[in-house]
């Protein structure tokens, strides 16, 4: 008989959050809930080497979930079931091995609310060992103290055993317990199938609860943990924004101890997928999301917003820059105010500096774009430099074309180029122009009106006074 079959609820219909995406796939610092407690699941099977199935219960906006589940790293290993209606977490539980009938031959059956996403692999271990420590038990739950248990069901512990009682249908007396269910349980395959389709929905919800699995007449055993951080359910947009301050503080924390300096860490907010390495500088009020990486030695100071971006070694990101889905190589340097668009790689001591845009484009290594310039679908060679206030014309108000520019060259300030057009290595551009066409290696090029100087004829223009 194999050991584990896991399932994750995720067919609810979150009314409580009031969200359009349904609430599995809620994202708390950038990823869906339920991809957490996924995370959570396979560390622990790893980690007691068990290979086991998992079995996801979908049904609200099954759709979205259909569709998650096919983009999934892990798809291999999750296997959907369908709640047809939404009636309880007794009855996704049934759909499961209704749908997927396999899991009826599992000696136990770990049930996981996608909704939880503190969840950690050692709190189902912990569980699995007290069941196997306890052979005569049918099944554990976790539990946990609550100081507002508002919401959670309520462990009523007698002398016989404990149930589990809904807020709904407790009374006065039993709300006031702070012992709550966390919503995790490993149980014998066979109590579930034994219990499950005996249970009722007479309750004030008119709902299957999966919570009478348990009862004070079967064996089994709440295991009582010391802090319910892990167990925090997300069921309201306000508990989400706890479980995602609480997600933070973990990852910052993992990287304080790895040697990243975080100058206001309570003013950074960064996605879990963010990668940041030793020997990085993140200044006050600074954002990162996707998968951001950064390397040791960078420094991103204030207000900067990195999506999606590759930041190499000694790479200095000055304040309020924003970059998105770009690579800045070793020892650039961005900003401050600079905005680099998505398909931009930076080279190697390249400089993008204040009020410049790149927009899909290549600036090679020591190439720079110093001050106040918009340059798009380009390819700027090494050790280039432009001067300020350079455009490329890249759009003709139907299609876009290109700028390639080659190596050591000079562009004065103020200069554009109508694209597509080519310039050369070597060459030069004398400010002010517009050019039109290309220029080729070693050339000179200016493009501007021919200044007329007339003297003693500024009076003609200029407005005298009057008093
Ligand atoms: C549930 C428990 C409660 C516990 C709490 C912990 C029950 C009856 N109650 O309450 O004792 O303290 O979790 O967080 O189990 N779901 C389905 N199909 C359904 C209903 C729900 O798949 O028909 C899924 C949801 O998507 C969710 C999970 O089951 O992932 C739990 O449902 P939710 O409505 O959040 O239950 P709670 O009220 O939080
Ligand atoms: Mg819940």
């Amino acid at each position: 008989m194999k050991t584990l079959g896991v399932v994750v609820l995720a067919a609810g219909k979150g009314t409580r959050m009031k969200t359009t995406t349904p609430k599995a796939l809620v994202q708390t610092l950038g990823r869906p809930l339920i991809d957490y407690v996924l995370d959570a699941v396979l560390q622990f099977t790893e980690n007691e080497k068990i290979s086991c199935d998992i079995g996801v219960v979908i049904g609200h906006k099954k759709e979205l979930l259909e569709e998650w589940h096919a983009n999934h790293s892990k798809k291999n290993i999750m296997k959907l079931a369908w709640q047809r209606e939404q009636n309880g977490t007794a009855d996704a539980l049934k759909a499961c091995f209704n749908d997927l009938p396999e899991f009826k031959n599992y000696e136990y059956t770990l049930v996981a609310c996608a909704d939880t996403p503190m969840l950690k692999a050692s709190d189902f271990a912990k569980l699995f060992s007290v069941l196997k420590d306890h052979p005569k038990c049918v099944g554990v739950a976790a539990t946990f103290h609550e100081d507002i248990p508002f919401g959670y069901g309520r462990i009523v512990r007698s002398n016989t055993g404990f149930h589990i009682v809904e807020e709904k249908d407790a009374t006065d007396e039993q709300r006031k317990i702070t012992e709550v269910n966390s919503g995790v349980y490993i149980v014998k395959t066979s109590h579930v199938l034994e219990v499950i389709g005996k249970i009722t929905n007479n309750n004030k919800s008119g709902e299957f609860y999966l919570t009478d699995l348990f009862g004070d007449q079967f064996a089994v055993a709440p295991v009582l943990f010391a802090s319910g951080d892990n167990f925090s359910g997300v069921n309201t947009l306000e508990q989400l924004s706890g479980v995602d301050e609480l997600l933070l503080k973990q990852k910052i924390r993992e990287l304080q101890l790895k040697g990243v300096t975080l100058l206001r860490p309570t003013s950074t907010y960064m996605d879990f997928e963010v990668e940041i390495a030793e020997g990085v500088t993140i200044y006050p009020g600074v954002t990162l999301l996707g998968k951001t990486k950064i390397a040791t030695g960078a420094v991103v100071e204030s207000g900067c917003f990195l999506k999606n971006t590759v930041i190499e070694e000694n790479v200095q990101v000055l304040a309020h820059s924003y970059l998105e889905d770009a690579i800045i190589q070793k020892g650039a340097a961005i900003g401050p105010m600079a905005r680099i668009r998505p398909g931009t790689t930076v080279g190697m001591k390249a400089k993008v500096g204040n009020f410049v845009e790149v927009k899909k484009s290549h600036l090679k290594d020591g190439a720079k774009v110093s001050h106040l310039s918009y340059v798009g679908d380009a390819e700027i060679g090494e050790n280039t430099n432009i001067g300020c206030g350079f455009i490329t014309c890249n759009y003709d108000g139907v299609n876009k074309h290109k700028t390639i520019i080659g190596k050591n060259t000079f562009i004065g300030s103020d200069c554009q180029v109508i694209a597509p057009i080519e310039i050369g290595d070597n060459s030069f551009v004398a400010a002010g122009s517009t050019i039109t066409k290309s220029v080729p290696s070693g050339a000179f090029a200016v493009a501007r009106g021919q200044q007329i100087t007339k003297e003693g004829a500024a009076s003609r223009f200029l407005k005298t006074k009057k008093n």
